[in-house]
């Protein structure tokens, strides 16, 4: 991916009616451990998530997913709220430690039939479900054993996705193997700001490696475990990286982090090897030894759809000193989760944030789209998650009112909308996230949810953004911005 252009023009929105295509999937997503609770019921044993928002000062405020919203015992009442929204999907993750504990041997009945109850209720409601089967949550017997670092898991990961496809294949069409690894390996093992809290680049380089073999791994177990119908893929949070400007050192730092934060998976993945230039500029860490012969081959299995995660833009430029903080947008850290990224500033991209810190640039999900086209030709695309989170309240009225992820959600489904008129082959939307919830180092100060949760007592309430998706999954349209919509503001 070319990466380094300056900050473009917006493109302007031609349409009225923005009318996305027939059969376009619109849905919501969440992810176990940010929901589920019920963190030692029914024989789950602890992940990496459990022991390191167990370990004090790692999490805010001390929070942790013990409860989370109890979606383990509510799940029937989400399902009841997607279906009176009128969403047609819906994207949750598997618990590997609920499935398979240890990472090792049978399956647990319990864990299984949970994701198969709520499949069948899913069905039953009209709504597709979407499974994710790792969204970080690795069993920590596996962390134990070395974890991602370590060739081995990416074996027990292909086992762990043979036994879910067994027990959910019949009911289950649409399967995302990964969620994001550049967290799971960067953030897990370079900056230490998520799970397992490690910092050492070497072992997140070779994280990111076998996190691609372990997707190889289990696209071919899931291949011929489930019937041909069945639609595999992976979801990425590509970065679109911007440079702050078009001088040499800018656009070598942004080349540089597109290396390490996308084409070290778009790499193997989608084209079957590991790009020269990232290899060139770890060279000082690392010579990749851990990458055998048929690896990259392996991992570059065929996919029905490319799963995109887009929240906001990273801008860079060349910095002249290391630096000591490095922010990913996930934390800030004295340990840096660029390995062969050294001396790059990150910059915060002007204009309105989210309660994240993060801009709000619906360009950038645009311009991702197009460049993911141009690159991977023929490649179909979905959203698997885009959203922001506010500082949401309840109103005396009993109302949630969020005008901003309204208008944070119109502008970014009207890019999806240009992006599909310029030939962009996007076949579906999942909003991040159907429920407030657990927000991995944020704990629960950050609210993400088309439907609020009040902690204390689990009750949900939709929020105006819950209602507004709702219609325009119903009607497939996006109101017309100007008009009397709660989109307008
Ligand atoms: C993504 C994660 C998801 C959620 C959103 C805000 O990186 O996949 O679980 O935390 O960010």
């Amino acid at each position: 991916m070319a990466t380094a252009t300056r900050r473009p023009a917006p493109e302007p929105d031609t349409t009225d009616a923005r009318t996305f295509p027939e059969g376009f999937t619109w849905g919501t997503a969440t992810a176990a451990y940010q929901i589920e609770g019920a963190a030692a019921v029914d024989g789950r044993t602890p992940s990496i998530w459990d022991t390191y928002s167990h370990t004090p000062g790692k999490v805010k405020n001390g929070d942790t997913g013990d409860i989370a919203t109890d979606h383990y015992h509510r799940w029937r009442e989400d399902v009841a709220i997607m279906a009176d929204l009128g969403v047609g999907a819906y994207r949750f993750s598997l618990s590997w430690p609920r499935i398979q504990p240890t990472g090792r041997g049978p399956a647990v009945q319990k864990g299984l039939d949970f994701y198969r109850r709520l499949a069948d209720e899913l069905l039953e409601k009209g709504i597709e479900p979407v499974a994710t089967l790792y969204h970080w949550d690795l069993p920590q017997e596996l962390e134990d054993a070395g974890g991602w670092p370590e060739r081995a898991t990416a074996d027990r990961f292909a086992e762990y996705a043979g036994l879910a496809a067994e027990a959910l294949g019949d009911r289950v069409g649409t399967w995302i193997t990964l969620n994001e690894p550049w967290c799971s390996a960067f953030l897990g093992y370079g900056s230490g700001v998520h799970a397992p809290g490690r910092t050492d680049q070497v072992a997140a380089l070779r994280a990111a490696h076998h996190l691609n073999l372990a997707h190889g791994k289990a696209v071919q177990v899931l291949r011929a475990a489930l019937p041909p119908a069945a639609r595999l893929s992976i979801t990425l949070n590509i970065h679109h990286v911007r440079a702050l400007t078009e001088q040499a050192g800018d656009l070598d730092a942004a080349r540089r982090i597109d290396a390490v934060a996308n084409r070290v998976f778009t790499g193997p993945l989608l084209g079957g090897e590991y790009p020269a230039d990232l290899l060139a500029d770890t060279a000082h860490l690392t010579d990749w030894s851990f990458v055998r012969d048929g690896d990259t081959a392996l991992a570059h299995q065929p996919l029905d759809f490319l799963g995109v995660n887009y929240y906001t833009p990273t801008l860079v430029s060349a910095a002249t000193d290391d630096g000591t903080h490095h922010s990913d947008g996930h934390g800030r850290s004295a340990f840096s989760p660029w390995p062969g990224g050294e001396r790059v500033a990150f910059h915060r991209p002007p204009g309105e944030t989210t309660a994240m810190g993060w801009a709000v640039d619906p360009t950038g999900l645009y311009d991702l789209l197009l460049r993911l086209h141009s690159d991977f030709p023929g490649l179909p695309m979905m959203i698997t998650e885009n959203g922001a989170a506010f500082d949401d309240y309840v109103n005396p009225d009993g109302e949630v009112h969020d005008p901003d992820r309204i208008a944070y959600l119109d502008g970014h489904l009207a890019a999806v909308h240009r992006a599909i008129d310029a030939g962009v082959d996007v076949r579906g939307y999942f909003l991040w996230s159907l429920l407030d919830n657990f927000e991995w180092g944020y704990g629960y100060s950050k609210r993400f949810g088309a439907v609020y949760v009040d902690y204390p007592t689990g009750k949900r309430i939709p929020k105006s953004s819950a209602r507004w998706y709702g219609q325009v999954a119903r009607t497939g349209t996006l109101p017309v911005a100007g008009g009397s919509g709660e989109g307008t503001r």
